[in-house]
């Protein structure tokens, strides 16, 4: 599908990765209409078929992301991860729309040792993976023409993110401790935009994709670069996840294959520490010191 002949909706458009999805669409003359929950509620089945009358592309960037409160409310999270996306697909599938839809490393267990490929089996350990994978199924059960695309450690100039939290803390306090031993991928909001852009273009079949960068790193380690960009100087020491107490479990390995990418020809997003070396002044602009 032409990016640009397509009229594209963005739902819960003021978070973080929808801020680059429309900055990209803007930037190939496409204006997209762009609504949040106040506009249209993704629960709420009257306001998605009607809001969607319009569409041709349907991005839902709806979520409840708050990991650890999701623990204590898992019925919230439920309702905007998984009966909403349902809502979405659902009335996609019925007035034949496109439908992207993002969901995360937390679906997997995270104790493996190798990649995690987009057929895996799932094992959630924590009430926010739960509801994301129960999205993915109702995503899928839909029969709508839909992109699922599994990110993770995203960042981006659009909303709080590791990154600014590291600069800013780094700088008021002058030393970090940052864990060691949880691994994952680094993901620019902007390169997973452009990816998102590059599957509709390609009209990639309905299926799981996912759009993480490739390698893998610690958060430590991600941390030090992070530092480094931001000229504070060597104030990182490792330290230990179960030294930490906070109410959600988080993975230890999130590594993601790419190879549903490569099988329908799409470069998946480039090395982590490349992409943040380009995204680090637009990133940290707010944090600046
Ligand atoms: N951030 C990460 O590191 C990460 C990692 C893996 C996967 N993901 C996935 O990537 C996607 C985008 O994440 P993000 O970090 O950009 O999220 P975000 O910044 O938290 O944005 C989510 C947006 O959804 C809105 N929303 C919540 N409930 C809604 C509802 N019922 N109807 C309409 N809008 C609603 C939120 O509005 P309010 O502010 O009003 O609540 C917020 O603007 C999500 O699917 C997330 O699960 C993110």
């Amino acid at each position: 599908m032409e990016i640009t002949d397509a009229r594209w909706h963005i739902a819960g458009g003021y978070g973080m990765l929808a801020t680059d999805i429309i900055a990209a669409l803007r930037a190939r003359g496409v204006e997209p209409v762009v609504t949040d929950r106040d506009d249209l509620d993704i629960t709420n089945p009257a306001k998605v078929a009607r809001g969607f009358a319009d569409a041709d592309v349907v991005v839902n960037c709806a979520a409840y992301t708050a990991v650890d409160a999701a623990e204590e409310d898992e019925a919230t999270a439920f309702a905007v991860n998984a009966t909403g996306p349902g809502v979405i697909a659902r009335a996609c599938a019925e007035m034949g729309l496109r439908m992207v839809h993002f969901s995360t490393d937390y679906v997997f267990a995270g104790d493996a040792t190798t990649p995690y490929a987009e057929d895996s089996p799932l094992g959630p350990k924590g009430a926010y993976g739960r509801t994301k994978a129960a999205g993915e199924t109702q995503v899928r059960d839909s029969g709508a023409d839909a992109l699922v695309v599994r990110t993770a450690w995203l960042y981006g100039r659009g909303g709080p993110c590791f990154p600014k939290t590291i600069a800013r803390v780094g700088r008021e306090r002058g030393a970090l401790q940052v864990v060691d031993d949880q691994v994952g991928q680094p993901t620019w909001t902007r390169d997973l935009a452009d990816l998102i852009l590059r599957l509709v273009e390609a009209e990639a079949p309905a299926g799981t994709y996912h759009g993480t960068s490739s390698g893998q790193t610690s958060w430590y380690e991600f941390a030090k670069e992070v530092v480094a960009s931001a000229g504070l100087g060597d104030i990182v020491s490792p330290s230990r996840a179960a030294d930490q107490k906070r109410p959600a479990p988080r993975p230890t390995y999130s590594v993601l294959g790419h190879d549903a990418l490569s099988a329908i020809g799409l470069a998946p997003i480039g090395d982590w520490r490349e992409r943040w070396r380009l995204a680090a002044p637009e990133v940290l602009a707010d944090v600046a010191g």
